[in-house]
């Protein structure tokens, strides 16, 4: 008998080019998973609008991400690929869900309340109850697992909580989501302080490695990175520098550490960088040359695009159709 897949589902938020750290963290792991699970990744554009956009970089930025998707090899005939905001769905479940949640708990998200303070002059109240958009985007789809980092843990907790409250109410309306924790898919530090997450908004281009920067553009930076005295490639508690490239070759050659160990024993950081920059320029050109490709190709972009929105409408009605009908909205006989 055919087993059915389980469903995955994540998000991305169009917030410019994604750097190593966000590609070996959680992008890399997208297409890990495209063909082992029934998957729906998407833009989420609405998301993005709890801070002010430009709106030609926004446009721009949405379709780039998109583009991003499908250079990512993540199967837009098997799995559904879409811009959040072009499945009306979403935000009319944002909304239900937001009557499903108490202002106390919500009042507890430590994502709010470090963002209310990075952008005090907007705290508006989408920024404060973007979770319950998030556990729509979840819900509608009844996922099974969904991939997030750390920084999205506390989120897809309270998902669960409006979930279970709403399926207490009404039957089993919504399947409980659970993490995906994954075995690979590190945490990648920054390369000139590496005890902090590598970020695209460092003010200092060098402590991060963009998806699309130019192969001797990578071999810099990686060369460049901060390491220690030791001149001895090995893991351990206190070389944050070469624990974090190393992580970084084990997420692009598979390798474990014992492996980079052995194959760097005896050689100093100066061979290792330049490994380490080799591999990741070799698993970033294809994904680039892709890239290109797609986003040129603006008909395809849009044919994919407009099929992803109607997978995913349809899908998506279904959950809230359901949704609805329990909470007793008006319903015509037909
Ligand atoms: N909030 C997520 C982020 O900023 C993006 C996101 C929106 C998401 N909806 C989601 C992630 C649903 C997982 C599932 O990274």
């Amino acid at each position: 008998m055919e087993t059915k897949q389980k469903r995955v589902l994540s998000l991305i938020q169009p917030s410019g080019i994604p750097t190593l750290g966000n590609y070996l963290g959680a992008l890399k792991n997208w297409s890990d998973i495209a063909d082992e699970y029934e998957c729906a990744f998407g833009v989420a554009d609405l998301h993005a609008i709890t801070v002010r956009q430009d709106p030609q970089k926004f446009r721009k930025q949405v379709s780039d991400m998109y583009a991003l998707l499908l250079a990512l090899d993540l199967k837009p005939e098997k799995n559904i690929l879409f811009v959040q905001s072009q499945v009306p769905t979403h935000a009319q479940m944002g909304w239900i869900l937001d009557c499903y949640t108490q202002f106390g708990e919500m009042s507890r998200m430590t994502q709010f309340k470090d963002k209310s303070k990075q952008h005090a002059d907007n705290v508006n109240v989408g920024l404060f109850s973007y979770p319950a958009l998030m556990a729509g985007d979840i819900l509608l789809y009844q996922a099974d697992y969904v991939p997030v980092g750390a920084d999205q843990k506390q989120h897809l907790e309270i998902c669960r909580d409006i979930a279970n409250r709403f399926n207490g109410l009404y039957g089993d309306v919504f399947t409980i989501p659970e993490p995906l924790i994954r075995d690979t898919g590190a945490r990648i530090m920054s390369l000139t302080d590496p005890t902090k997450k590598m970020s695209k908004s460092d003010p200092n281009p060098k402590s991060y490695v963009s998806i699309f920067d130019e192969p001797n553009v990578i071999a810099k930076k990686i060369r460049s990175a901060v390491t220690d005295s030791e001149a001895c490639v090995r893991y351990a508690e206190g070389k944050d520098g070469v624990n974090n490239l190393m992580s970084i070759y084990s997420c692009v050659t598979g390798l474990t550490n014992e492996q980079i160990e052995a194959e760097f024993a005896g050689k100093g950081y100066g061979d290792f960088k330049n490994a380490v920059a080799d591999a990741v320029i070799a698993s970033l050109e294809p994904l680039q040359a892709e890239f290109k490709r797609v986003s040129s190709d603006r008909a395809y972009l849009e044919q994919c695009m407009k099929e992803g929105a109607e997978k995913a409408m349809y899908v998506s009605s279904k959950t809230l159709n359901k949704a609805m009908k329990k909470i007793g909205f008006y319903q015509f006989k037909k």
